[in-house]
């Protein structure tokens, strides 16, 4: 029996109701492998804490996270707090700290889950994007000048690296080699004459390398439309930080909600433990009702699995989730009643169940 050190975010709003049904889940899977259990060290930063001690996290707050085998969080930012302070406060210096260089989002439209595309189902969709996570146009570089003067001036930079993009790139072939050996690039060299060139001439000298891989490269614009027109067409996709996570948001639409769509930001190299958490954020609007789906956080949770070396109870987890999609109960943004811990008590108790 292995126990496995987790450190935990809640976050704010939503997240700190859909992580306790997460581990609830991961509990229980362990219990019915019968090959782990779970140990948690709980950090409260959020907003609320901030709030308290005029920052997101302690200065060290990243080095504290280090020892965990994972860290599970939930969402970060709330109404009081600007938005731009409490993600880079929190959220986005881990995914830099800790070179979480791979954004995993998986969007796979779940049997008995309505979609919202007419005449599309499950076989429609199914795609895997995996987002560029630590440079582009996040990497946080840029100035105001003469502020609030009419000759104010603000710059924000975006910063393409060889090793980055080459690095995000080669993950996306090979997974595309483990699936349906097609890979959709999303670039926008149109316009963007320095970066989006550099991507797709890195894109270009890495598929050599993966004959068996057909890479057709897209302008972003157009393959947002396509994960709607063509969603059948489209199966790994690999983007820049700010292009994946506006393309992973249409993903979770496709799913039939945001209360789905998981995010596995990964250090491949496991040198830092790697950071699972649902793609949406605090929904500062449902808070407080226990009305949001876990789903989304679940899944993270099937991919925190998968990652730490439990593929088969991370695979239980999948298996009762989409039973639950199936046949419910499902919380209101997918048509139903129930609460966020009625629909994480339906997946727990599934796990291990057969049909
Ligand atoms: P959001 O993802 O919180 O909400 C978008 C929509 O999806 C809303 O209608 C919301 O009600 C719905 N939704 C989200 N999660 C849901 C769930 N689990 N169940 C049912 N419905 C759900 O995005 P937003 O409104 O743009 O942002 C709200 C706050 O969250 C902001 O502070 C933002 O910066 C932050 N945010 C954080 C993360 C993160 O921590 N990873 C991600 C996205 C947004
Ligand atoms: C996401 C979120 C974050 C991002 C925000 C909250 C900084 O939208 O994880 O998709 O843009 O990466
Ligand atoms: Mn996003």
């Amino acid at each position: 029996m292995t126990t496995y050190q987790l450190a935990v975010i809640p976050g704010d709003g939503v997240g700190t109701e859909v992580i306790p049904e997460g581990l609830k889940v991961l509990r229980r899977a362990g219990e019915v492998t019968g090959r782990f259990d779970i140990a948690t060290r709980d950090f409260p930063w959020s907003c609320q804490w901030y709030l308290e001690h005029g920052a997101m996290m302690p200065p060290d707050g990243v080095d504290q996270l280090r020892d965990s085998d994972a860290v599970y969080l939930g969402a970060v930012g709330f109404p009081g707090v600007p938005d731009h302070v409490s993600l880079w406060g929190l959220l986005l210096p881990i995914r830099q700290g800790f070179d979480l260089y791979i954004n995993l989002r998986p969007a796979q439209l779940l049997e008995g889950i309505a979609g919202p595309l007419r005449d599309r189902g499950p076989a429609d969709i199914d795609m895997l994007c995996i987002r560029e996570n630590t440079e582009g146009e996040y990497v946080g570089l840029g100035g105001r000048f003469h502020q609030g003067r009419p000759e104010e001036t603000v710059l924000q930079t975006s910063l393409f690296t060889r090793r980055g993009v080459e690095r995000v790139v080669r993950y996306a072939f090979d997974r595309a080699l483990e699936r349906k050996h097609t890979l959709a690039s999303a670039t926008k060299s149109n316009a963007l004459n320095y970066t989006a060139v550099f991507w797709d001439e890195v894109v270009a000298e890495v598929g050599r390398d993966y004959p068996a891989v057909e890479v057709t490269t897209y302008h972003v614009d157009a393959l947002a439309a396509r994960m709607i027109t063509a969603p059948d067409t489209l199966d790994v996709i690999v983007a820049s930080n700010l292009f994946g996570d506006i393309l992973t948001d249409i993903g979770g639409a496709l799913q039939g909600s945001l209360g789905l769509p998981a995010s596995a930001n990964l250090n491949p190299e496991r040198i830092y433990p790697s950071l699972f958490e649902p793609v949406h954020g605090s929904a500062p609007r449902r808070a407080g009702q226990g009305v949001a789906n876990p789903m989304a956080t679940i899944w993270a949770g099937a991919m925190l699995l998968d990652h730490i070396g439990e593929p088969e109870a991370g695979r239980l987890v999948m298996d009762a989730l989409r039973a639950v999609a199936k046949n419910g109960p499902r919380t209101k943004d997918l048509g139903g009643t129930a609460t966020t811990r009625e629909v994480g008590d339906a997946i727990a108790a599934r796990i291990g169940s057969t049909g």
